[in-house]
């Protein structure tokens, strides 16, 4: 049998730490290893997969649109470009839509939106936040056009998340927008503190300053609600989504408000393949499944089975909303992960060194988030008896 691990990383750069095996296959919060065994996905394809591995309404979409029309670029109107666009402001408090490729560059191109529109050069954002990995293709690009609205020439400060006094101190007239993930989620899951999401909508509306949810890990029904927007009650000018958009396709999206998308003019933003029809069609099917089977309600659930059952004795707190959950132990987590692997069971790390983080399927079942609390059971249990 061909070993495509030592295949793999003898032509691809070693920039990932992996799993140590090689995935064939994957349904509902499962995946398949070529050795034939099976793995429970806790961690859902790095929250991407929320509507578990190869759903059947996101695969039968693609496979009917690429045989009608692979590609073709912005200058054409397309029918599943209209539809995902409509679903997505329909989810997510309404609005108008710019289609990218990840969630990196949608964060890219609501910064942009925001100094466009205020005409300000400064972007707020938080300690302890990931917005992506781009950075400088504007820049770099020779055509002064493109360079004026690069706003690499501008500067990004930051913040304590949670710190209501440090971002008022910051926000003056230079500021173009403040942009933050409403729940951190690569630091550890930390939650905002009561009222510091309303107090920043409030402080960027008096200042004339936009305020810029990241909903790449929070959107589309991750938090137990459509949108971390419609969790904490707040209306951001802009939010930006990637991961669960297009189940596994390629896509980013950056949703502007009404007044905000009354500013965006022609030639602003662009991309060659955001919104393409085959893009489009896995976002309008995914959407379509998160809003009919109202799947953030399922979240909801399950985070309150997690609360309720995950009392075992090296677990400090569960931090976090829905299926966006970090479990705190009481020192560093990297051995039970190591453990829970070895009983196919697959959870994700975070910066915090003592969080396993939670983000499976938004179909996850009360059996199967079960089964993970008695495979931990089972591990601190035998913790103890070596200890
Ligand atoms: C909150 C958040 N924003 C942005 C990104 C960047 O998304 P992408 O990797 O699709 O560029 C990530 C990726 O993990 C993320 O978690």
């Amino acid at each position: 049998m061909m070993d495509w691990k030592k295949e793999e990383d003898k032509f691809v750069l070693p920039t990932y730490e992996k799993f140590p095996f090689v995935l064939e296959r994957g349904e509902g919060c499962f995946v398949w290893d070529d050795e034939g065994n099976k793995y429970l996905d806790l961690y859902g394809g790095h929250a991407v997969c929320a509507l578990g591995h190869s759903p059947k309404a996101v695969c039968d979409a693609i496979s009917e649109q690429s045989k009608k029309l692979l590609f073709y670029s912005n200058l054409v109107y397309h029918p599943e470009r209209a539809r995902a666009a409509q679903r997505l402001a329909d989810l997510c408090g309404g609005g108008q839509v710019f289609f990218c490729n990840s969630g990196a560059e949608a964060n890219e191109n609501a910064m942009r939106v925001a100094r466009l529109v205020t005409g300000r050069p400064m972007i707020l954002a938080t300690m302890g936040s990931f917005h992506g990995r781009t950075a400088g293709a504007m820049a770099a690009t020779g055509n002064p056009k493109y360079m004026k609205l690069s706003g690499l020439g501008a500067s990004v400060a930051h913040v304590p998340f949670g710190d209501i006094a440090a971002a008022s101190a910051m926000i003056d007239e230079q500021t173009a927008g403040v942009l933050l993930e409403p729940i951190q989620s690569m630091a550890g899951i930390v939650e905002p503190p009561e009222g510091y999401l309303e107090a920043l909508e409030k402080l960027c509306r008096e200042r004339g300053a936009l305020l810029i949810f990241d909903e790449v890990q929070t959107g589309l029904g991750r938090v137990g609600a459509r949108s971390a927007a419609e969790l904490f009650g707040v209306k951001p000018h802009l939010q930006t989504f990637a991961k669960a958009l297009g189940s596994g396709v390629p896509a980013g999206a950056v949703l502007a408000s009404p007044e905000i998308a009354a500013k965006v003019k022609q030639g602003d933003l662009g991309s060659t393949f955001g919104g393409g029809p085959l893009a489009c069609a896995a976002v309008s099917a995914t959407l379509g499944e998160i809003s009919g089977r109202k799947l953030w309600e399922n979240a909801a659930k399950m985070e309150a089975l997690v609360r309720e059952t995950f009392k075992l004795p090296r677990i400090k707190a569960i931090r976090g909303k829905g299926l966006l959950l970090g479990i705190v132990l009481d020192g560093p987590s990297k051995a039970v992960r190591k453990a829970l692997l070895e009983k196919r069971i697959l959870v994700g790390g975070a910066d915090d060194p003592n969080v396993i983080r939670l983000l499976p399927p938004l179909t996850v079942t009360e059996s199967e988030i079960l089964t993970l609390r008695n495979a931990l059971a089972e591990i601190f249990a035998g913790e103890a008896v070596a200890a």
